[in-house]
């Protein structure tokens, strides 16, 4: 279909990537642990949700001292560490613009609190950012992708700890020094509102019976704010001419029905998420989030100087990752059809498809979220992550023709272009997992999102070969067209 969506002729086509899914070598050169190499995979059979990742403190504990007898996907990933030349090569054959990767925090500082960087670790992004500089593509680094190096779970609960912002600001000063030259687009957190959801893959934090849980995650959360604003202020002075943003898991909530109590508790669901970036981009504390500590009994320790450090570094723009929308009812019957989604526990719309991991596929709600986002914060919004996980089949031939996922990203794709339109202001798209990666909810491989396909199944067995599906052709006529020819 040609289509005259109007997209920029800079505008940044890419694929995202975290390292934690996709490099592997997970002890290789120096590399300490991390959150990410705790995880490991849990056949769907023996699964309680559909979400393998959460860790205890005791089961931390067990797969430490070796009693769980697993693996551990993404400490394997797909070895982009050793592949990288050839799957940036394909990148570049499908025209990308702009590769998001994240720097793996514990190849630089093995435990999180170490006194010097490890070389190695940053001898090889060097290397990443050498061969995308090759092909013209412009690197887009998140610091913290679900990575917080395991050290700093032992020694202060991850980011419960006050010191946890310190040695993450030093590791961000680490590496704009080193990349300065090379690295001009930044992300502080991943989904940094994933932390209510995911707490230990979000902020490396381990819960013991009886907890309050909402005590230790928001404190953890205000600690990754305070670290977001410095790591913000860093960056604008080692780098004056990059740009630096949040990360939001987006996708707006729905009410079931018009009942202003569905409506109300829509509200409140999108603001357990806005709360996050109100502070990276607002610079202060929402009203709504003040109460909420006080209805709660919360109590969360800030020094001093917090406030003006909130105020003066906010986020230049506003990343986030759209795959579905969601949707809430306050009616006991309605809420028991539940779908998953992203993690975000969602009522089924019955408007909707779902994917065959439950995931709501909601094109248009892209661009309601889209268009929510710039209307709250007026600032450039970057789309990087989007896409349809499934599970592809090669067939005798060694094709895959993975149409359902073209689909997929056709219709959010003329969606992004409609909020373009609208006036929305869009640095840029990176689709997610251009390559096929493990994946982060799940521990598995089968779940695949990407445009090449990886020769490695969910038992860890495959050659790891790299074969182009469909889709590859097919995006690389979008990036090719400016996004006409969807
Ligand atoms: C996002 C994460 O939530 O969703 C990615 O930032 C993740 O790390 C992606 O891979 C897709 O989720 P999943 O569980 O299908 O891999």
């Amino acid at each position: 279909t040609k289509t005259l969506k109007g997209f920029p002729q800079n505008f940044l086509w890419g694929g995202a990537t975290a390292a934690n899914q996709l490099e592997g070598a997970f002890d290789v050169d120096g590399k300490g642990l991390s959150s990410a190499d705790m995880i490991a995979y849990v056949p769907k059979a023996e699964r309680k949700n559909d979400h393998a990742i959460e860790i205890s403190s005791e089961r931390l504990e067990d797969i430490l001292a070796g009693k769980v007898n697993a693996r551990f996907p993404k400490r394997e990933g797909v070895d982009f560490y050793h592949r990288y030349k050839e799957d940036i090569a394909l990148f570049a054959e499908m025209g990308f613009k702009v590769f998001r990767m994240s720097i793996h925090w514990s190849r630089i500082f093995p435990n999180g609190y170490d006194a010097e960087p490890n070389e190695a670790g940053l001898q090889f992004y060097d290397n990443v950012f050498d061969e995308l500089r090759k092909y013209g593509i412009e690197p887009l680094v998140t610091l913290s992708h679900y990575e917080t190096p395991l050290g700093l779970t032992q020694k202060y609960n991850g980011w419960l700890g006050r010191e946890v912002v310190d040695h993450y600001v030093k590791y961000a000063e680490t590496v704009f020094t080193r990349y300065k030259d090379k690295v001009k687009y930044w992300m502080t957190f991943n989904e940094i509102n994933m932390l209510l959801h995911l707490p230990f893959l979000g902020a490396g934090l381990v819960f013991q019976e009886g907890e309050n849980v909402k005590q230790i995650q928001y404190q953890a959360a205000h600690h990754q704010l305070v670290a977001s604003a410095l790591a913000v202020k860093a960056c604008h002075e080692i780098i004056p001419d990059a740009k630096i943003g949040c990360m939001l898991a987006a996708g707006s909530f729905y009410p079931y029905t018009c009942n202003p109590e569905d409506v109300y508790q829509g509200m409140e669901k999108d603001r357990e998420s806005y709360f996050f970036i109100d502070v990276q981009s607002r610079g202060e504390y929402p009203g709504y989030a003040k109460r909420f500590f006080k209805d709660h009994g919360l109590n969360i320790e800030m020094e001093s100087g917090d406030a003006a450090i909130l105020k003066d570094h906010t986020v230049d723009y506003i990343g986030f990752s759209y795959y579905s929308s969601r949707t809430t009812s306050t009616d006991p019957e309605v809420v028991k059809n539940m779908t998953s989604g992203n993690v975000f526990g969602s009522v089924a719309n019955p408007y909707l498809d779902k994917s065959e991991w439950g995931w709501t596929i909601d094109p248009k709600g892209f661009r309601i979220t889209a268009n929510q986002l710039h209307d709250r914060y007026q600032k450039p919004l970057f789309v990087v992550e989007n896409g349809f996980g499934a599970n592809d089949v090669v067939s005798p031939e060694g094709e895959v023709n993975d149409d359902y996922r073209i689909d997929y990203l056709k219709r959010h794709i003329a969606e992004m272009g409609e909020a373009l339109q609208d006036g929305v202001e869009i640095i840029g798209y990176t689709s997610w997992g251009p390559i096929d990666i493990v994946s982060a909810s799940s521990g598995e491989m089968k779940k695949r999102y990407g445009y090449i396909y990886v020769d490695r199944d969910n038992e860890g067995n495959g050659s790891l070969k790299r074969i182009k599906k469909k889709s590859f052709h097919w995006y690389k006529n979008v990036i090719h067209s400016d996004g006409e020819n969807l």
